[in-house]
């Protein structure tokens, strides 16, 4: 299904190292060098989430675009919305490479790259310059290491971007920043969502436009703290929740790349990330918005994200394999379902096998 010419680009690519290869694709996005989509999307793959109108459910995830560089490159190869960063107040290094690892017998990445950005100021600039264009471009918001006050770091970005983000994403659940995943601890939880929504509401006056603010989380928490995080997305009345980020299970892995320390994402992660979608739903209730990430690879796989109970999907990982002919196979699968099944929206696929994907061991 690969079409040749990312084979040919996949095989020159997967000879750099990841993090150059990626490096070589920003370049590449930035020249042009990708495929455009020509025609609009199926009106039927057009979904409302959190007040905003996406023409198709599949966006490329936080990490692929840290920096703003590329989003309307994304939005002409056929994502439905882009989501930048995770950006940090001040610029920083990260880990020392090399950082990002292929496990291709897996067809999985393993990251450290710990939160490596230009910081608010280029990402602001970058997208201040793309300002009255159309597109739903999500601004994914972390916090500095050396931080002492991370809530701080989290307002600061709603702050600043408020006027040039579609939504935001709150991002508490890399597992590359020494105990940033500890925010998702009820109590420290509660404090950061109701600092940050205090922060998108003193802003929805200045902007003229309620921002919707999402919560990210990992796939690594056990029961009761995916009922504490439910709880308190909830309570706060947050527009929406992010499952999941990378693990840092190795179950079932095969390359030798597994020993590697950092986030796994990709193939191996699908089932993980797909079950612990379901259980946040099943906790949260049916009209809460969800974006379902983690290990789409195929059409089949982005179709079972939505009848987990996703209402939209991101992937990057299955760029990597996949290439960006994915992005029209899975658009094409899902009208070709709406078809099959006489759906009128692919927003009627939402949840449908919601119940068997909670019941599985993630
Ligand atoms: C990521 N991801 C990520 N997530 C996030 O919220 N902020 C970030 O900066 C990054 N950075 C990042 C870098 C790299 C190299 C990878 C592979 C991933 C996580 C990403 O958005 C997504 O949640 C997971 O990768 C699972 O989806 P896929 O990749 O399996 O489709």
């Amino acid at each position: 299904m690969m079409d040749p010419a990312f084979r040919l680009a996949r095989a020159a690519l997967f000879r750099l190292d990841a993090e150059t290869a990626h490096q070589t694709t920003l370049k590449a996005l930035k020249a042009g060098l990708y495929p455009h989509q020509l025609t609009p999307d199926d009106p039927r793959l057009a979904v409302t989430v959190a007040g905003l109108s996406f023409p198709n459910p599949l966006g490329i995830a936080a990490g692929f675009d840290k920096n703003a560089e590329v989003p309307d490159a994304m939005l002409r190869m056929g994502f439905g919305f882009a989501e930048i960063g995770t950006v940090t107040p001040r610029a920083q290094t990260g880990n020392p490479r090399p950082r990002v690892f292929r496990l291709v017998h897996d067809r999985g990445v393993i990251n450290r790259l710990g939160f490596n950005n230009e910081g608010h100021e280029a990402a602001l600039a970058r997208l201040t310059a793309r300002r009255g264009r159309t597109g739903i471009v999500g601004v994914n918001i972390g916090a500095n290491k050396d931080t002492v006050d991370r809530a701080a770091d989290y307002v600061l970005g709603v702050e600043r971007f408020a006027a040039v983000a579609s939504y935001f994403t709150v991002n508490i659940s890399s597992p590359n920043t020494p105990g940033l995943r500890d925010l998702q601890a009820r109590a420290s939880l509660a404090e950061l969502l109701s600092r940050v929504l205090a922060a998108r509401d003193t802003a929805t006056a200045r902007v003229g436009r309620r921002v919707p603010v999402f919560l990210k989380v990992a796939p690594d928490l056990d029961r009761a703290g995916e009922e504490d995080v439910a709880a308190e997305a909830v309570a706060q009345a947050i527009d929406g929740l992010i499952v999941s980020n990378t693990t840092l299970d190795r179950a079932g892995l095969t390359d030798r790349a597994k020993a590697e320390t950092g986030g796994l994402s990709g193939h191996p992660l699908f089932r993980r990330s797909t079950a612990c979608l379901a259980r946040f739903r099943t906790l949260v209730g049916p009209t809460l918005p969800i974006i379902g990430v983690g290990g789409v690879d195929s059409p089949e796989a982005a179709l079972a994200k939505m009848a987990a109970g996703a209402n939209l999907v991101q992937l990057y990982t299955g760029l990597v394999y996949e290439g960006p002919g994915l992005v029209a196979r899975i658009k094409s699968h899902f009208a070709k379902t709406c078809d099959r099944e006489g759906l009128r929206s692919i927003a009627e696929a939402v949840g449908v096998a919601t119940d068997n994907w909670a019941k599985l061991d993630g």
